[in-house]
């Protein structure tokens, strides 16, 4: 059946699933913030900042206005970076249909505090039952979904019909859409990853190794689970797609700024001019944002999470990427899976 869809975001991610649902047969309209994004897109089918080099279907239309993207739309596909993500719903919510679903495809985490997308989704658009607020997330490059390469995504929802809902719209025979009813643990595992990503940039930055990678990513994904666990979610949620499916990706190779974001600072770039680097092109390393908002957590729930805490106080602290090694070399080691294992509840075990 075919749906009308609007995308929220014409960034790489906006662009690339914008693509993916024209080519699978729906009417989408783009919103865009750059009016010349929205022209480019009407007038050559092209996204002249985002993804320059993809040629777009013919039917998908794009506009600077955000009341107009929404106007008269069954789906809501949300794709803007989390900083701007309140702003953009504020905007979008008086517009919605009343029978809208909207699915997050955002990776990120509100701070200050510990928002999920979905839960800023639900503050601004008050008229959306929870059950239709969806997530999606899982290890998924925008270049490559644009090329229609063979990817897989997990789309989590409390109410199963939406979700599947929402399945039956993204699902291609180069993109699987699996659903899920844990959606704090997809929506932790996709931000989360993002500090995991910069902690595994430093470490190729510092040439330390790919036993040293492995390390990082295992005891990253037992970081993301303790904090999903304390939030509520499955910790089975993160032996999948948005756990350590998309750790893999982002923490081992590619496109990845928040591994680029890692790297010039383990090469020895200053977290700050690093930053600044990744934003001139345009982009945003949205897991700097994530580790402050990781620390703020563990901090107040006593989380013990050294992979995390020891990012933050490289980005934000002036600790050295050498004097971290050695802080995580010489910490003080327990049993292997601690304080997830069964009845080791609460989580401060290392
Ligand atoms: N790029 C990917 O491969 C990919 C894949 C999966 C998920 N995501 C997630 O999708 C989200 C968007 O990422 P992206 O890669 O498309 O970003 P991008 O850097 O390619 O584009 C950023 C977009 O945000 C817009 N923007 C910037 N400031 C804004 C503001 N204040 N208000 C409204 N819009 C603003 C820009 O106009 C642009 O459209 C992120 O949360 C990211 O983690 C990205």
């Amino acid at each position: 059946m075919q749906e009308k869809i609007a995308v929220l975001g014409s960034g790489s991610w906006g662009t690339a699933l914008a693509k993916l649902l024209a080519d699978n047969g729906h009417d989408v309209i783009m919103w865009a913030l750059e009016e010349e994004v929205a022209e480019g897109i009407n007038a050559r089918h092209r996204n002249p900042l985002y993804l320059p080099e993809v040629d777009l279907p013919r039917t998908v239309r794009a506009t600077a206005s955000i009341g107009e993207a929404v106007k008269s739309r069954g789906v809501v596909v949300s794709a803007v970076p989390s900083h701007a993500l309140r702003g953009v719903w504020e905007r979008a919510a008086g517009a919605l249909s009343a029978d809208a679903i909207a699915i997050s495809c955002t990776k990120g985490i509100e701070s200050p505090g510990f928002k999920r997308m979905t839960e800023v989704i639900a503050e601004c658009a008050r008229a959306l039952p929870e059950g239709r607020i969806l997530a999606l997330s899982g290890p998924s490059f925008a270049k490559e979904v644009a090329a229609g390469r063979p990817t897989s995504v997990v789309i989590a929802g409390k109410d199963p019909a939406a979700a599947r809902r929402a399945q039956s719209i993204f699902r291609s025979r180069r993109f699987l859409a699996f659903t899920a009813s844990d959606v704090i643990g997809v929506e932790v595992g996709g931000a989360v990853k993002n500090v995991i990503a910069i902690a595994a940039g430093i470490t190729d930055g510092m040439k330390l190794g790919f036993n040293a990678r492995a390390s990082l990513i295992t005891r990253g994904l037992y970081e993301m689970i303790k904090i999903g666990k304390a939030l509520g979610a499955n910790p089975l949620t993160f032996a999948g797609l948005s756990g350590i499916g998309d750790l893999v990706l982002t923490c081992t190779e590619g496109f990845s700024r928040n591994h680029l974001l890692g790297r010039l600072i383990g090469e020895g770039a200053r977290p700050e001019g690093a930053l600044s680097e990744i934003g001139r092109s345009g982009m945003v390393a949205e897991g700097a944002e994530t580790a402050r908002a990781v620390r703020g957590l563990i901090e107040s729930k006593g989380i013990k999470a050294p992979i995390c805490e020891i990012v933050h106080r490289i980005l934000f602290e002036g600790l050295s990427p050498p004097e971290a090694m050695e802080m995580l070399l010489s910490l003080d080691l327990g049993e292997e899976m601690g304080s997830i294992t069964a009845g080791s509840y609460p989580l401060t075990g290392t």
